[in-house]
């Protein structure tokens, strides 16, 4: 949801640009770069990627640059609209992401001064509120985003031979690097040049030049930087041979379970677990897209164990409902701990005086920071805008939780078979994805926690191959969705759990008596049905075990559909990793 990376160095353009292509993810409408030559500001912006502005980054050595990567929200994706835009006076270049809510009314008040505008983005307002206002940089910055109602994450290179950065609900991180002082909207930008890194707090601001970097905090004063320490080596965000980001995720996914047993069965993180527990009578899980679907497994597998009310909701509109808890503790789902839908949460659950717990595989993320506690879902850094081993790590999470609260002699090492039986299913779906590929609409169904890998399964087609996929409980099919199979359309059947596999294999009948082509996903020891397509699963414990492994199949199977139609896994149109705007 755009990226911001700036950088104040004697060759900032080539090593800044290095920073930026490492937030593609973010977004890839536009990128550009603004640096100060010798007193004036120079711009360069286009539209696309990141990698459209690589030759121009590369000659580009000013001593301070700031540079976007855009995911389009006020304005298309052209070049008028891309960052860094310039203030009306040319006093200052401004990088942001976020959305402004009050822009209009703000852009109307600056007009009324006379002041014109080229691009159609909130964020060219705010550059020319904060050249508006009177004072030092520093005291111009601090006056306008009072003005401002919304999210925001600003980088501002002022003609004074300073970068300013500050924040509100949008994430920002400072480091002393290796390539010079350097601001940017996620730490994977210092990984290999930093040992350290601070996130920037709410109304903060950072002043960075050649030589150092100051924080101030929201009245000016001067404040001392506390910084925390990076652990994460190049190795986590190279791409280690394979060609694309989605693929070698989904190929961690044996790699990151392990981490996680280890990491568990190390740090006592389950312990204070109890605690959050206490005099708690329900549950409510929020979160948003694949984090969601992980909530819909959280609810059924900590309900039905803890033997209480347990429900997952929507955060975007779970923010906007009244709702109505008492007794239940929040917990909040997110990979990247940066989602505003679910970050919103975080207060309306505050004001009820819930206790929230935050599962992120973003340990230094404002949801980890925000909640009273967190479990880190060990997943390493994702990066591919489709989530797949993080979506598994967050319901090993969930899972080890609730199997950890429900069973006095619970064991992380009665886990350890789990990487094994995901190994066995990194198989060869070249097959599948060639019958999938001709289909303009593909169903997965499934009963119980299938029905979950079922909705989880079907975004991961949709999302990248564009698709029509839907997800269902298999009982429901027969209520409606039933009159879209016809010859030929896959159905693809979750059946893995034994008490409900007849009902379940009833209706892939009613499926196949329609034409419909059967894709069945089931234990290799269930009695078999008649289906055009199997895939085995090793034998497991129980139902919540087969939905680690059941989904990799699919976002495989994805993969290689998206592959097959030419497009990029990584980069699926439309949309980014991090959505950091409601
Ligand atoms: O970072 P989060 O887990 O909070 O992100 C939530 C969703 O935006 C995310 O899971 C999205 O649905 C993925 N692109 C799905 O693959």
């Amino acid at each position: 949801m755009c990226g911001i990376a700036c950088l104040a160095s004697p060759s900032s353009g080539k090593n800044c640009y290095k920073a930026l292509e490492k937030l593609d993810y973010r977004g890839y409408d536009s990128a550009g770069m603004a640096g100060l030559a010798d007193g004036e500001i120079e711009i360069f912006k286009t539209t696309g990627s990141v990698k459209n502005i690589e030759d121009f980054a590369k000659d580009f050595d000013c001593p301070l640059v700031i540079a976007h990567t855009r995911w389009a929200t006020h304005g298309g994706p052209t070049k008028e609209n891309a960052h860094p835009h310039l203030s009306y006076d040319g006093s200052l270049a401004l990088v942001h992401n976020g959305i402004i809510e009050n822009y209009q009314s703000l852009k109307t008040s600056l007009a009324e001064c006379g002041i014109g505008f080229k691009s159609e983005t909130d964020s060219e307002v705010v550059a020319s509120l904060i050249a508006h206002e009177s004072g030092s940089p520093l005291e111009k910055l601090s006056k306008a985003t009072k003005r401002l109602e919304g999210s925001f994450a600003l980088g501002v290179l002022f003609k004074e031979k300073v970068i300013l950065a500050t924040r509100r609900h949008s994430p920002l991180y400072i480091a002393v690097t290796t390539e010079g002082n350097m601001i940017a909207s996620d730490v994977v930008c210092f990984i290999g040049l930093a040992k350290e890194f601070y996130a920037l707090k709410e109304g903060e601001i950072a002043m960075v030049t050649e030589d150092k970097i100051e924080l101030y905090d929201s009245q000016l004063k001067k404040i001392d930087i506390s910084f925390c320490e990076l652990e994460k080596d190049e190795t986590s965000i190279s791409l280690n041979g394979y060609e694309y980001y989605m693929e070698k995720e989904i190929n961690e996914i044996p790699i990151i379970m392990r981490s996680f047993l280890s990491r568990y069965a190390k740090e006592d993180l389950l312990t204070p677990m109890k605690k959050l527990f206490e005099g708690v009578d329900n549950i409510a899980l929020v979160g948003c897209g694949t984090a969601y679907h992980a909530c819909l497994f959280g609810a059924k597998v900590l309900g039905e164990r803890l033997n209480m009310p347990a429900h997952a909701y929507i955060a975007s509109e779970l923010k906007y409902s009244r709702p109505c808890f008492k007794n239940t503790l929040a917990i909040l789902v997110s990979q990247s701990g940066e989602t505003a839908d679910t970050l919103g949460c975080v207060p309306i659950f505050k004001k009820l005086g819930l206790k929230t717990l935050a599962i992120t595989n973003t340990e230094h993320s404002a949801l980890a920071r925000e909640c009273d506690a967190y479990l880190p879902v060990c997943a390493g850094v994702e990066l591919a805008v489709a989530s797949t081993k993080a979506y598994v790590a967050q319901i090993l999470t969930l899972y080890t939780l609730a199997r950890y609260l429900s069973q006095e002699d619970f064991d992380i090492f009665s886990l350890s078979h789990l990487p094994e039986a995901a190994e066995r299913l990194l198989g060869d779906y070249s097959r599948l994805a060639s019958e999938i590929l001709p289909a303009q609409r593909v169903f997965f169904i499934g009963r119980g926690l299938d029905s979950v890998t079922s909705q989880e399964a079907a975004l991961k087609l949709k999302e990248i191959t564009y698709k029509s996929a839907e997800g269902y409980p298999a009982g429901e099919l027969k209520h409606g969705t039933l009159a879209l199979i016809d010859k030929g359309t896959p159905v693809v059947v979750f059946a893995t759990n034994q008490d409900l596999y007849k009902k379940t294999m009833a209706n892939a009948t009613e499926v196949k008596a329609r034409g419909g082509k059967v894709i069945l996903v089931a234990p290799s020891n269930f009695e078999k049905c008649d289906c055009d397509y199997f895939i085995p699963l090793p034998t497991l414990k129980d139902e919540a075990e087969y939905s680690l492994v059941s989904i990799i199949p699919f976002q495989s199977l994805a993969f290689l559909v998206c592959r097959a139609l030419g497009y990029n896994p990584d980069k699926p149109r439309n949309l980014a990793k991090s959505v950091t705007v409601e």
